[in-house]
């Protein structure tokens, strides 16, 4: 099964990217018999990033987070988006069998340029889902584990590759599957809402001790005073520590709750504590990949390589069957 997904280069990955996505993702490409395809979506950050060198830095975070959960490149290709011109082909290719009303009807269309006022929403934001159905359909991806508000992407995707399949009598593209986990949950941030990186509420797992630590300590927690007991479920450093603990430190963690005498203060140091040894391997490799720029390059290039041969052979299939050759 091939196996499809990116990110955009729109921020630095946090623990609910890394737990919600990263981590399952990686799972589902070590299974036999699977082969996945992971990109940065650079192109598609250009809608809401300008900033070169912003970009950069965040394209360079995600690739080395990856490498540092020990996404395996020998099997599988890591690559940015802007490397392979094909997805721009392909996307034109697709903006012509792409009924405007399909893209006006676009939920995250809809939301984001509410957000943004009518003078600043570009065309790039209105064909950003026959862009994102270009990078599918390029590698005759099976499956796309997205998140929840990615399905109407994929729908998309479908019905534009069924109308060119339809229009030239022909399997050009392969239909691709969403998966969506429902089972994952929504991870919290320091203040109980989602964690993410546009509510600035989110834990970074790769800053320095001390960056870190701060942080934790602002995660939000009622006054019951230190003697008294807690409740642990309702309890927001619980809830985070519980995602990452071994049971049987989640079982003490409650008990210390329950008993009283233990507060806020100590499970946030615990939390942190943990964070720091349980990554203790990652955070040394996404630091190892983000001071050697020279080595992040190279798998970034060998996956390009790779993902450009994919990439052609596609689009020499659709030049033949629109004819282009
Ligand atoms: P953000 O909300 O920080 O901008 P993205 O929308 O870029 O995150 O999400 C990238 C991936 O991480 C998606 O697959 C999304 O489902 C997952 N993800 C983001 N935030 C969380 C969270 N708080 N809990 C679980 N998964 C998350
Ligand atoms: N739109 C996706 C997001 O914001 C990112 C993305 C771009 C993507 N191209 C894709 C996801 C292709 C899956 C497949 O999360």
């Amino acid at each position: 099964m091939r196996i499809l997904t990116g990110i955009q280069s729109s921020g630095r990955p946090h623990l609910g990217n890394i737990l919600g996505a990263i981590v399952p993702a990686i799972q589902l490409s070590e299974q036999t018999g699977n082969e996945s395809f992971l990109f940065i979506a650079d192109l598609h950050s250009l809608t809401t990033l300008r900033d070169g060198e912003t970009r950069r830095e965040y394209v360079r975070a995600i690739a080395a987070t990856w490498l540092a959960f020990g996404y395996d490149t020998d099997k599988n290709t890591i690559w940015r988006q802007s490397r392979v011109a094909e997805h721009t082909e392909l996307a034109w290719y697709l903006n012509c069998f792409t009924p405007m009303p399909m893209l006006q009807n676009a939920t995250s269309f809809k939301d984001k340029s509410d957000k943004l006022g009518s003078s600043a929403v570009s065309a790039g934001l209105f064909t950003y889902p026959i862009l994102q159905a270009a990078d599918i359909l390029l590698y005759d991806a099976h499956l796309v584990p997205v998140g929840k508000d990615q399905r109407q992407h994929i729908e998309m995707t479908r019905d534009i590759a069924s109308s060119v399949n339809h229009q030239y009598g022909s399997e050009v593209f392969v239909l691709p599957e969403p998966r969506i986990d429902e089972r994952i949950m929504t991870i919290p941030g320091i203040d109980g809402a989602k964690m993410s990186k546009s509510y600035g509420n989110y834990i970074d797992i790769f800053e320095a001790p001390n960056d870190l630590y701060k942080v934790i300590k602002k995660i939000k927690s009622d006054s019951t005073p230190l003697e008294e007991p807690k409740n642990p479920d309702m309890d927001i450093t619980f809830q985070l520590y519980s995602l990452i603990a071994s049971d049987e430190q989640v079982a003490q963690m409650r008990r210390n709750y329950e008993a009283g005498g233990y507060g806020y203060g100590h499970a946030k140091k615990e939390l942190y504590e943990l964070i720091l040894t349980k990554y203790a391997t990652e955070r040394e490799r996404f630091d190892f990949y983000m001071n050697n720029d020279a080595e992040l390059e190279k798998v970034l290039i060998a996956g390009e390589e790779k993902a450009r041969t994919v990439a052609r052979q596609t689009i020499g299939r659709v030049r033949t069957v629109m004819g282009f050759n």
